[in-house]
Protein backbone atom coordinates (compact mmCIF):
# COMPACT_ATOMS: atom_id res chain seq x y z
CA UNK A 1 0.00 0.00 0.00
CA UNK A 2 1.89 3.33 -1.61
CA UNK A 3 1.36 6.41 0.94
CA UNK A 4 -0.85 8.42 0.15
CA UNK A 5 -0.32 12.08 -1.77
CA UNK A 6 -1.58 14.56 -3.25
CA UNK A 7 -1.32 13.86 -6.51
CA UNK A 8 -2.85 10.19 -5.78
CA UNK A 9 -5.62 12.52 -4.36
CA UNK A 10 -6.42 14.61 -7.44
CA UNK A 11 -6.78 11.88 -9.80
CA UNK A 12 -8.83 9.69 -7.97
CA UNK A 13 -11.31 12.98 -7.89
CA UNK A 14 -10.56 13.33 -11.72
CA UNK A 15 -11.97 9.49 -11.85
CA UNK A 16 -14.94 10.26 -9.87
CA UNK A 17 -16.14 13.04 -11.79
CA UNK A 18 -15.67 11.08 -14.62
CA UNK A 19 -18.29 8.11 -13.55
CA UNK A 20 -21.60 7.49 -15.08
CA UNK A 21 -23.96 9.28 -12.74
CA UNK A 22 -26.45 9.79 -15.46
CA UNK A 23 -29.65 8.29 -14.25
CA UNK A 24 -30.57 6.36 -10.62
CA UNK A 25 -29.00 2.80 -11.19
CA UNK A 26 -25.67 4.53 -11.56
CA UNK A 27 -25.88 7.38 -8.94
CA UNK A 28 -26.42 4.41 -6.11
CA UNK A 29 -23.51 2.26 -7.47
CA UNK A 30 -21.48 5.93 -7.78
CA UNK A 31 -22.17 6.07 -3.93
CA UNK A 32 -21.41 2.42 -2.79
CA UNK A 33 -18.55 2.55 -4.96
CA UNK A 34 -17.41 6.09 -3.00
CA UNK A 35 -19.19 6.14 0.23
CA UNK A 36 -20.13 2.41 1.12
CA UNK A 37 -18.73 0.26 3.49
CA UNK A 38 -15.97 -0.69 1.25
CA UNK A 39 -16.05 1.79 -0.76
CA UNK A 40 -13.01 4.69 -1.81
CA UNK A 41 -13.39 6.61 1.10
CA UNK A 42 -13.25 3.07 3.90
CA UNK A 43 -10.03 2.61 1.91
CA UNK A 44 -8.41 6.11 2.13
CA UNK A 45 -8.96 6.67 5.36
CA UNK A 46 -7.08 3.66 6.25
CA UNK A 47 -4.17 4.19 4.39
CA UNK A 48 -4.29 7.92 6.34
CA UNK A 49 -3.36 6.25 9.66
CA UNK A 50 -0.45 4.95 7.77
CA UNK A 51 1.07 8.28 7.00
CA UNK A 52 3.56 9.35 8.90
CA UNK A 53 3.37 11.70 11.51
CA UNK A 54 5.53 14.97 10.29
CA UNK A 55 2.69 14.46 7.33
CA UNK A 56 -0.50 14.03 8.99
CA UNK A 57 -1.84 17.44 9.18
CA UNK A 58 -1.20 18.64 5.44
CA UNK A 59 -2.36 15.16 4.55
CA UNK A 60 -5.51 15.47 6.51
CA UNK A 61 -6.36 19.28 5.44
CA UNK A 62 -6.16 17.19 1.23
CA UNK A 63 -7.89 14.43 2.63
CA UNK A 64 -10.50 16.50 3.86
CA UNK A 65 -11.04 18.73 1.21
CA UNK A 66 -11.04 15.26 -1.54
CA UNK A 67 -14.16 14.35 0.61
CA UNK A 68 -16.28 17.24 0.31
CA UNK A 69 -15.51 17.96 -2.95
CA UNK A 70 -16.20 14.66 -3.54
CA UNK A 71 -19.42 14.72 -1.47
CA UNK A 72 -20.16 18.02 -3.13
CA UNK A 73 -20.24 16.26 -6.79
CA UNK A 74 -22.32 13.67 -5.74
CA UNK A 75 -24.80 16.02 -4.22
CA UNK A 76 -25.25 17.70 -7.41
CA UNK A 77 -25.65 14.90 -9.47
CA UNK A 78 -28.23 13.73 -7.40
CA UNK A 79 -30.16 16.94 -7.22
CA UNK A 80 -29.87 17.20 -10.92
CA UNK A 81 -31.59 13.55 -11.43
CA UNK A 82 -34.34 15.03 -8.88
CA UNK A 83 -35.22 17.83 -10.95
CA UNK A 84 -34.68 15.81 -14.16
CA UNK A 85 -37.78 13.22 -12.87
CA UNK A 86 -39.41 16.18 -11.89
CA UNK A 87 -39.80 17.66 -15.12
CA UNK A 88 -40.66 14.27 -16.15
CA UNK A 89 -43.18 13.39 -13.65
CA UNK A 90 -43.33 10.52 -11.62
CA UNK A 91 -46.95 9.80 -12.80
CA UNK A 92 -48.45 10.47 -9.38
CA UNK A 93 -51.11 12.94 -9.80
CA UNK A 94 -50.64 15.57 -7.48
CA UNK A 95 -53.42 17.38 -8.30
CA UNK A 96 -55.64 14.74 -6.76
CA UNK A 97 -57.85 15.47 -3.79
CA UNK A 98 -55.99 13.86 -0.54
CA UNK A 99 -57.81 11.49 1.18
CA UNK A 100 -59.88 12.50 4.38
CA UNK A 101 -57.90 13.17 7.43
CA UNK A 102 -59.33 12.34 10.44
CA UNK A 103 -59.34 15.32 13.41
CA UNK A 104 -60.94 13.73 15.87
CA UNK A 105 -64.17 15.22 18.00
CA UNK A 106 -65.76 17.94 19.65
CA UNK A 107 -65.52 16.94 23.35
CA UNK A 108 -69.11 16.65 24.99
CA UNK A 109 -68.80 19.28 27.23
CA UNK A 110 -68.13 21.56 24.07
CA UNK A 111 -70.89 20.02 21.95
CA UNK A 112 -73.92 20.41 24.83
CA UNK A 113 -72.37 24.29 25.32
CA UNK A 114 -72.87 24.83 21.61
CA UNK A 115 -76.12 23.56 21.93
CA UNK A 116 -77.72 25.98 24.76
CA UNK A 117 -75.87 28.82 23.17
CA UNK A 118 -77.76 28.36 19.81
CA UNK A 119 -80.98 28.12 21.74
CA UNK A 120 -80.67 30.73 23.47
CA UNK A 121 -78.92 32.83 20.69
CA UNK A 122 -82.47 32.11 19.14
CA UNK A 123 -84.45 34.20 21.49
CA UNK A 124 -81.99 37.12 21.20
CA UNK A 125 -79.15 36.39 24.21
CA UNK A 126 -75.93 37.55 23.07
CA UNK A 127 -72.41 35.56 24.89
CA UNK A 128 -70.36 37.15 27.32
CA UNK A 129 -67.38 36.73 29.02
CA UNK A 130 -65.59 37.01 32.48
CA UNK A 131 -62.44 35.75 34.25
CA UNK A 132 -62.13 32.55 35.86
CA UNK A 133 -59.56 34.42 38.47
CA UNK A 134 -61.82 37.26 40.46
CA UNK A 135 -62.14 39.48 43.31
CA UNK A 136 -65.03 38.70 46.40
CA UNK A 137 -67.24 41.60 44.95
CA UNK A 138 -67.79 40.08 41.47
CA UNK A 139 -68.46 36.51 42.84
CA UNK A 140 -70.03 37.39 46.35
CA UNK A 141 -70.25 40.56 47.89
CA UNK A 142 -72.19 42.23 44.60
CA UNK A 143 -73.99 39.25 44.95
CA UNK A 144 -75.43 40.09 47.68
CA UNK A 145 -73.64 37.72 49.97
CA UNK A 146 -72.97 39.51 52.87
CA UNK A 147 -69.32 38.73 54.39
CA UNK A 148 -70.16 36.05 56.87
CA UNK A 149 -73.36 35.12 55.77
CA UNK A 150 -73.42 30.94 55.69
CA UNK A 151 -75.02 31.29 51.95
CA UNK A 152 -71.01 31.74 51.06
CA UNK A 153 -70.71 28.30 52.72
CA UNK A 154 -72.87 26.51 49.76
CA UNK A 155 -69.53 27.17 47.74
CA UNK A 156 -66.44 25.76 49.01
CA UNK A 157 -64.43 28.33 47.15
CA UNK A 158 -60.50 28.16 46.23
CA UNK A 159 -59.03 31.61 47.50
CA UNK A 160 -55.35 32.79 46.07
CA UNK A 161 -53.18 33.07 48.75
CA UNK A 162 -50.93 36.22 47.77
CA UNK A 163 -53.98 38.62 48.00
CA UNK A 164 -56.63 37.64 50.55
CA UNK A 165 -58.98 39.10 48.01
CA UNK A 166 -58.32 37.20 44.97
CA UNK A 167 -60.18 33.48 44.35
CA UNK A 168 -61.22 31.22 41.63
CA UNK A 169 -64.79 31.81 41.15
CA UNK A 170 -67.42 29.72 42.34
CA UNK A 171 -69.92 29.86 39.84
CA UNK A 172 -70.59 32.09 36.59
CA UNK A 173 -72.90 34.53 38.34
CA UNK A 174 -69.55 36.76 38.79
CA UNK A 175 -70.39 37.76 34.86
CA UNK A 176 -73.52 38.92 35.64
CA UNK A 177 -72.36 41.59 37.50
CA UNK A 178 -69.41 42.63 35.56
CA UNK A 179 -71.68 42.85 32.45
CA UNK A 180 -74.61 44.78 34.75
CA UNK A 181 -71.45 47.21 36.00
CA UNK A 182 -69.95 47.95 32.36
CA UNK A 183 -73.49 48.05 30.18
CA UNK A 184 -76.72 49.81 30.55
CA UNK A 185 -80.11 47.88 30.93
CA UNK A 186 -82.04 46.34 28.37
CA UNK A 187 -79.66 43.24 29.17
CA UNK A 188 -80.04 39.80 27.59
CA UNK A 189 -77.36 37.56 28.42
CA UNK A 190 -75.53 33.91 28.54
CA UNK A 191 -72.29 33.61 29.87
CA UNK A 192 -70.70 30.18 29.46
CA UNK A 193 -67.63 29.24 32.04
CA UNK A 194 -65.57 27.36 33.77
CA UNK A 195 -65.68 27.52 37.73
CA UNK A 196 -64.30 25.93 40.87
CA UNK A 197 -65.09 24.60 44.14
CA UNK A 198 -63.13 23.18 46.75
CA UNK A 199 -64.63 19.63 46.24
CA UNK A 200 -63.04 15.62 46.30
CA UNK A 201 -63.08 14.19 43.39
CA UNK A 202 -65.96 11.76 42.67
CA UNK A 203 -68.37 10.23 40.24
CA UNK A 204 -70.53 13.46 41.26
CA UNK A 205 -68.52 16.04 41.79
CA UNK A 206 -65.55 17.32 40.76
CA UNK A 207 -63.35 20.64 41.53
CA UNK A 208 -63.53 21.81 38.26
CA UNK A 209 -66.94 22.03 35.81
CA UNK A 210 -68.50 24.30 33.44
CA UNK A 211 -71.78 26.26 33.79
CA UNK A 212 -73.72 28.51 31.67
CA UNK A 213 -75.56 31.57 33.34
CA UNK A 214 -78.23 33.81 31.48
CA UNK A 215 -79.71 37.58 32.80
CA UNK A 216 -82.31 39.63 30.80
CA UNK A 217 -82.79 43.12 32.48
CA UNK A 218 -85.01 45.32 30.91
CA UNK A 219 -88.52 47.58 31.82
CA UNK A 220 -91.17 45.20 32.94
CA UNK A 221 -89.82 41.75 33.08
CA UNK A 222 -91.83 39.65 35.20
CA UNK A 223 -91.69 35.76 36.72
CA UNK A 224 -93.85 34.84 33.66
CA UNK A 225 -90.84 35.93 31.22
CA UNK A 226 -88.70 33.82 33.53
CA UNK A 227 -90.90 31.07 33.19
CA UNK A 228 -91.58 31.26 29.67
CA UNK A 229 -88.14 31.48 28.96
CA UNK A 230 -87.22 28.54 30.59
CA UNK A 231 -89.93 26.33 29.28
CA UNK A 232 -88.81 26.77 25.79
CA UNK A 233 -85.29 26.16 26.16
CA UNK A 234 -86.07 22.91 27.81
CA UNK A 235 -88.22 22.12 24.97
CA UNK A 236 -85.72 22.79 22.40
CA UNK A 237 -82.81 20.59 24.83
CA UNK A 238 -85.22 17.84 25.39
CA UNK A 239 -87.82 17.52 23.09
CA UNK A 240 -91.20 19.56 22.73
CA UNK A 241 -93.97 18.34 25.06
CA UNK A 242 -91.29 18.73 27.61
CA UNK A 243 -92.88 19.31 31.22
CA UNK A 244 -90.82 21.82 33.77
CA UNK A 245 -91.63 23.12 37.54
CA UNK A 246 -90.02 25.29 39.53
CA UNK A 247 -89.78 24.59 42.67
CA UNK A 248 -89.01 27.66 45.57
CA UNK A 249 -85.35 27.36 46.81
CA UNK A 250 -82.84 30.11 47.62
CA UNK A 251 -79.86 31.93 46.61
CA UNK A 252 -78.69 35.23 47.95
CA UNK A 253 -78.92 37.32 44.42
CA UNK A 254 -82.65 36.50 43.47
CA UNK A 255 -85.78 36.89 45.08
CA UNK A 256 -87.90 34.88 45.18
CA UNK A 257 -85.54 31.95 43.90
CA UNK A 258 -86.80 28.70 42.46
CA UNK A 259 -85.22 25.85 41.30
CA UNK A 260 -86.06 24.07 37.83
CA UNK A 261 -87.15 20.87 37.23
CA UNK A 262 -87.69 18.88 33.93
CA UNK A 263 -90.12 15.97 34.02
CA UNK A 264 -87.88 12.76 33.12
CA UNK A 265 -90.25 9.91 33.30
CA UNK A 266 -90.19 6.76 35.64
CA UNK A 267 -90.58 4.03 33.24
CA UNK A 268 -87.60 2.16 33.82
CA UNK A 269 -85.57 1.18 37.04
CA UNK A 270 -82.80 3.90 35.86
CA UNK A 271 -85.34 6.89 35.62
CA UNK A 272 -86.59 5.92 39.36
CA UNK A 273 -82.68 5.59 40.30
CA UNK A 274 -81.71 8.93 38.78
CA UNK A 275 -85.15 11.25 39.77
CA UNK A 276 -85.03 9.28 43.23
CA UNK A 277 -88.74 8.24 42.65
CA UNK A 278 -89.79 11.68 41.70
CA UNK A 279 -89.55 11.52 38.09
CA UNK A 280 -88.37 15.19 38.28
CA UNK A 281 -84.84 15.82 37.58
CA UNK A 282 -83.36 19.16 38.76
CA UNK A 283 -81.57 21.41 36.34
CA UNK A 284 -80.80 24.83 37.25
CA UNK A 285 -81.17 27.55 39.26
CA UNK A 286 -83.00 31.08 38.33
CA UNK A 287 -84.91 33.63 40.00
CA UNK A 288 -85.92 37.57 39.64
CA UNK A 289 -82.58 39.61 40.27
CA UNK A 290 -82.80 40.87 43.72
CA UNK A 291 -83.49 44.68 43.68
CA UNK A 292 -79.86 45.04 46.05
CA UNK A 293 -78.01 43.29 43.31
CA UNK A 294 -79.40 45.76 40.58
CA UNK A 295 -78.35 48.72 42.67
CA UNK A 296 -75.08 47.55 43.94
CA UNK A 297 -73.98 47.17 40.04
CA UNK A 298 -75.36 50.79 39.32
CA UNK A 299 -79.47 49.68 38.06
CA UNK A 300 -82.03 51.61 39.33
CA UNK A 301 -84.53 48.86 40.51
CA UNK A 302 -87.35 51.19 40.48
CA UNK A 303 -87.27 51.50 36.80
CA UNK A 304 -85.39 47.33 35.71
CA UNK A 305 -86.21 44.14 36.94
CA UNK A 306 -84.81 40.85 35.66
CA UNK A 307 -84.23 37.61 35.94
CA UNK A 308 -81.46 35.13 35.93
CA UNK A 309 -80.72 31.26 35.66
CA UNK A 310 -77.31 29.36 36.03
CA UNK A 311 -76.95 25.47 35.13
CA UNK A 312 -74.09 23.45 34.91
CA UNK A 313 -73.13 21.83 31.67
CA UNK A 314 -71.76 18.12 33.11
CA UNK A 315 -74.86 17.56 34.71
CA UNK A 316 -76.85 18.81 31.29
CA UNK A 317 -74.51 16.35 29.05
CA UNK A 318 -74.43 13.55 31.91
CA UNK A 319 -78.49 12.99 31.23
CA UNK A 320 -78.46 13.81 27.59
CA UNK A 321 -76.22 10.88 27.16
CA UNK A 322 -76.71 9.12 30.75
CA UNK A 323 -73.00 9.41 31.54
CA UNK A 324 -72.71 8.07 35.27
CA UNK A 325 -69.44 9.33 36.32
CA UNK A 326 -68.54 13.07 35.98
CA UNK A 327 -64.59 12.29 35.76
CA UNK A 328 -65.15 10.91 32.84
CA UNK A 329 -65.24 14.25 30.88
CA UNK A 330 -62.06 15.41 32.69
CA UNK A 331 -59.88 12.30 31.94
CA UNK A 332 -59.79 12.44 28.58
CA UNK A 333 -59.65 8.79 27.49
CA UNK A 334 -59.99 8.85 23.50
CA UNK A 335 -62.30 5.65 23.97
CA UNK A 336 -64.60 8.03 25.53
CA UNK A 337 -64.51 11.22 23.25
CA UNK A 338 -64.38 9.27 20.15
CA UNK A 339 -68.03 8.13 20.93
CA UNK A 340 -69.53 12.17 20.05
CA UNK A 341 -68.15 12.27 16.45
CA UNK A 342 -71.22 11.29 15.18
CA UNK A 343 -72.51 14.21 17.24
CA UNK A 344 -70.12 16.76 16.40
N1 LIG B 1 -74.80 30.53 40.80
C1 LIG B 1 -75.65 29.45 41.25
C2 LIG B 1 -74.78 28.25 41.58
O1 LIG B 1 -73.70 28.14 41.09
C3 LIG B 1 -76.63 29.04 40.17
C4 LIG B 1 -77.67 30.10 39.94
C5 LIG B 1 -78.84 30.08 40.67
C6 LIG B 1 -77.47 31.11 39.05
C7 LIG B 1 -79.80 31.03 40.50
C8 LIG B 1 -78.43 32.08 38.85
C9 LIG B 1 -79.61 32.03 39.60
O2 LIG B 1 -78.30 33.09 37.98
O3 LIG B 1 -80.55 32.98 39.39
O4 LIG B 1 -75.18 27.43 42.37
Amino acid sequence: MSTLNQAELDRLLAEAKAADVSNADALEAFRIAHFGRQGLLKDLNERFRAVPGQEKREMGQALNAFKQALQAHFDEAKAGLTAEEDAQGSGADHTRPSGEVPLGSHHPIRIVRREILSIFDRMGFTVADGPEIEDDWHVFSGLNFPEEHPARDMQDTFFIQRDPDLLLRTHTSSVQVREMEKREPPLRIVMPGRVFRNEAISARAHCIFHQIEGLYIDRDVSFADLKQTLLVFAEQLFGSGTKIRLRPSYFPFTEPSAEMDVYWGLETEVDKRITKGTGWLEIMGCGMVDPAVLEASGIDPNEFTGFAFGMGIERIAMLKWQIGDLRAFFENDIRFLEQFTAAS
